[in-house]
């Protein structure tokens, strides 16, 4: 699909049958999986460790894509790269050393992301963004599924997207929370170019159906 991509986030997937909803996900054209760690104190909620991401990694080809909202992350990087993390995402709000917890991120294999939630500026990233391969702009604020985007956070993503132009890196930049057909296009056109969506997706009655929807909507922003 052009430069655009889909990672649906299994936090909305059904957990009695992950293997399954995984395999459905990758057929129905995913291009990342995305995977949603809580520690129960930078947010409300609690939700996975290594192991799980362990057993969805081995079900899939496709990149897995995990979002670290834990409060000081350093000492759980390696156990998540070892379970099969392609990338770590980690928050600036979390991060105490947040260029050094990006470095060793890369030294550790997977590929650095830099999370911000709905009310940290833009300018919170721009020290780390030459160490990043991507940036993931919250669009809710983060710890539960279906939520609606938070349409304040638009300037956000039209700012740094112009600084990722400027340095002329491919760094991802990805949006997280509330994307639907309603929000994606909007998204897109203020420079997001990966599309996490969790009960939009999930919820959906035919995923392949959804996903082909989704293209459809994009394909007119769709670059050479
Ligand atoms: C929220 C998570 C999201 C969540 C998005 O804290 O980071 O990845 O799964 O879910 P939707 O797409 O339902 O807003
Ligand atoms: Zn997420």
């Amino acid at each position: 699909m052009s430069h655009f991509k889909l990672a649906p986030s299994i936090l909305s997937a059904d957990f009695g049958r992950l293997g399954e909803e995984v395999a459905a996900a990758e057929q129905a054209g995913a291009d990342w999986l995305h995977l949603d760690v809580m520690d129960g104190h930078f947010v409300p909620n609690l939700t996975i460790g290594p192991d799980v991401v362990a057993a969805v990694a081995k079900r899939t080809t496709l990149p897995v894509d995990v979002h670290l909202m834990v409060r000081e992350p350093d000492h759980l990087l390696e156990s998540f790269v070892a379970a099969g993390a392609t990338a770590l995402g980690v928050h600036v709000e979390a991060c105490t050393h947040l260029h050094r917890t990006l470095t060793e991120i890369r030294r550790l294999g997977a590929r650095p992301c830099v999370v911000l939630n709905p009310a940290t500026p833009a300018e919170a990233l721009r020290v780390v963004l030459p160490i990043v391969d991507q940036v993931l702009v919250m669009t809710v604020n983060p710890g539960f599924g279906g939520q609606a985007f938070i349409p304040e956070t638009l300037p956000k993503l039209r700012q740094i997207r112009s600084w990722i132009d400027e340095l002329g890196r491919p760094i991802d930049l990805v949006v997280d929370g509330g994307i639907n057909a309603q929000t994606v296009e909007s998204v897109a056109i203020h420079g997001a170019r990966v599309f996490v969506m969790g009960q939009a997706f999930f919820k959906s009655h035919d995923y392949k159906r959804f996903a082909d929807s989704i293209r459809t909507l994009l394909a007119p922003l769709s670059g050479p």
